[in-house]
């Protein structure tokens, strides 16, 4: 009797332990559709889907109960990847004017930030009504506004930072651009924009380099900038959701950030300075953010710094360095190396050269890596201890810059990170250079890293691994 009861009772708890583990897989299954479902329609809300996107999404929920693991939004019906109107523009239906004056081309040797463009500009309008028209190459031209855009009012804009590489093959790749496509539409669901699928861009994209392909610089530390951007169109004064917008493209070469090799920098750090709150739209890419950053920068300057700091709340919480995210090598109170960034809690954003080193350091594993809060308090201990080893910031258009100073409280806080030549921050930046200018690196190191199939970590594919290897021409 007791024997029957003992296998009833091993019968009942394998039972349940399978229906947990179901429901578990259901659960991660859930999300992981969710997300492809929302990535393929790029957050629309469901009460503004077609009636044929919604079927769409039955498919979808129905390929879940059937055990579909692996859906991908390649797999949607091809009718349920677009609402015919207008959930996005299409590249196929991409209209280019070239010029037939084309401007010299820049000395490429002696290039500053952002004020060198190429031949063409790519646009594409959308209404509230006709939804995304069809996108547009054509010769650089300013752009005619009426004065009461929403754009001029209320800084209704959004923009991405994104690059463009020759490599020593001599074809010419994008770094990552779908992260950017998805950080894009998010910012434009957050600042009432319209959103849009982010392949069909890069395909525009892509065009718009080719046909401006000599204005890449043949060079490992220069690049080709790409600068997407959305503004709010309507002319209309209200404070409301703007009802016309219009995303455009512009382009143009950028020099080596280093050209005498990686120059240190001096930070202001004043916490009555304050970049994001909780709530606010500190993890977006909108000029209404950067627009109120510009004066402290000037009193940083004053003070002999080149770059602010940002610090949050009444720990004095490290969050971001000018535009750049920042990361810190140090000894931890526990005596364990660890690489530190703060988290995702909406006070950053979310950069996607933070996102790859924090991949290729996790791929390494020589040592801890966390994101998560610390203090200006952590970094002051940590100097006195002799803990702190390294301090860079890092963003697309440095890779990685390493701070020597902290003017803190009137008093300058020298930080070693150059003592030893940096070699944490050195090694993310070759790294990303190889990874930038060598066809297939990526790939090469991440199988070094990872004995794993690609497909098996990734298992949505939409994001490679380091590189999107887009090859224009
Ligand atoms: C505020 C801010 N933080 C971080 C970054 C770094 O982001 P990414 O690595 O995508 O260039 C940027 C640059 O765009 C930025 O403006």
């Amino acid at each position: 009797m007791a024997c029957v009861q003992q296998s009833v009772l091993c019968w009942l708890k394998r039972a349940q332990d399978q229906s947990h583990e179901k429901s578990d897989q259901l659960s991660d299954m859930t999300e992981h559709q969710d997300q492809v479902f929302n990535e393929a329609y790029h957050g629309v809300p469901s009460s503004r889907l077609t009636s044929v996107q919604r079927w769409g999404k039955l498919w979808y929920k129905t390929s879940l109960l059937c055990g579909i693991t692996r859906v991908t939004r390649r797999h949607l019906p091809p009718l349920c990847r677009h609402s015919s109107t207008a959930a996005s523009f299409k590249a196929q239906d991409l209209h280019v004017t070239q010029t037939d004056q084309k401007t010299q081309l820049p000395d490429f040797n002696n290039l500053k930030f952002g004020q060198t463009f190429s031949d063409h500009i790519l646009e594409v309008e959308w209404s509230i009504k006709r939804g995304w028209g069809k996108p547009s190459i054509t010769p650089m031209h300013n752009l005619s506004l009426h004065p009461a855009s929403k754009v001029l009012h209320y800084a209704v804009e959004l923009f991405e930072g994104m690059k463009a590489y020759k490599g020593e093959d001599g074809k010419i790749r994008m770094f990552r651009p779908l992260e950017n496509m998805i950080r894009m539409n998010s910012t434009a669901q957050r600042s009432c924009l319209p959103t849009f699928d982010g392949e069909e861009l890069i395909e525009c994209m892509k065009t718009l380099i080719s046909i401006d392909k000599d204005w890449v610089p043949d060079s490992r530390t220069s690049s080709l900038y790409i600068r997407p951007t959305m503004i709010g169109t309507e002319p209309q004064l209200g404070v409301s959701r703007p009802e016309s917008a219009l995303l455009f493209v512009i382009i143009g070469p950028v020099g080596a950030y280093y050209p005498t090799g990686l120059k240190p920098v001096t930070l202001l750090a004043d916490p009555k300075y304050v970049r994001a709150w909780p709530g606010g739209s500190g993890q977006y890419k909108m000029g209404a953010n950067y627009g109120p950053t510009l004066s402290v920068g000037q009193d940083a300057e004053k003070q002999g710094c080149q770059q602010v700091l940002w610090l949050y709340g009444e720990d004095q919480q490290v969050t971001e360095v000018g535009a750049m995210n920042i990361f810190m090598y140090w000894i931890n109170e526990q005596g364990e190396k660890e690489l530190i960034t703060a988290p995702l809690n909406g006070l950053i954003l979310p950069g996607i050269t933070r996102k790859s080193l924090l991949e290729l350091a996790r791929g390494w594993g020589e040592y801890k890596v966390s994101e998560r809060e610390y203090t200006m308090g952590d970094i002051v201990k940590g100097l006195k201890e002799n803990r702190v080893k390294e301090l860079f910031g890092a963003g697309t258009a440095c890779v990685v810059c390493p701070v020597e100073k902290i003017l803190y409280n009137n008093e300058m806080l020298q930080i070693p990170t150059m003592s030893e030549g940096a070699p944490v921050a050195m090694k993310f930046y070759n790294t990303l250079l190889d990874i930038q200018s060598r066809p297939g690196y990526d790939e090469e190191l991440f199988h070094k890293n990872n004995p794993k199939p690609l497909k098996a970590v990734w298992p949505d594919c939409n994001a490679p691994v380091l590189v999107n290897d887009i090859t224009v021409l």
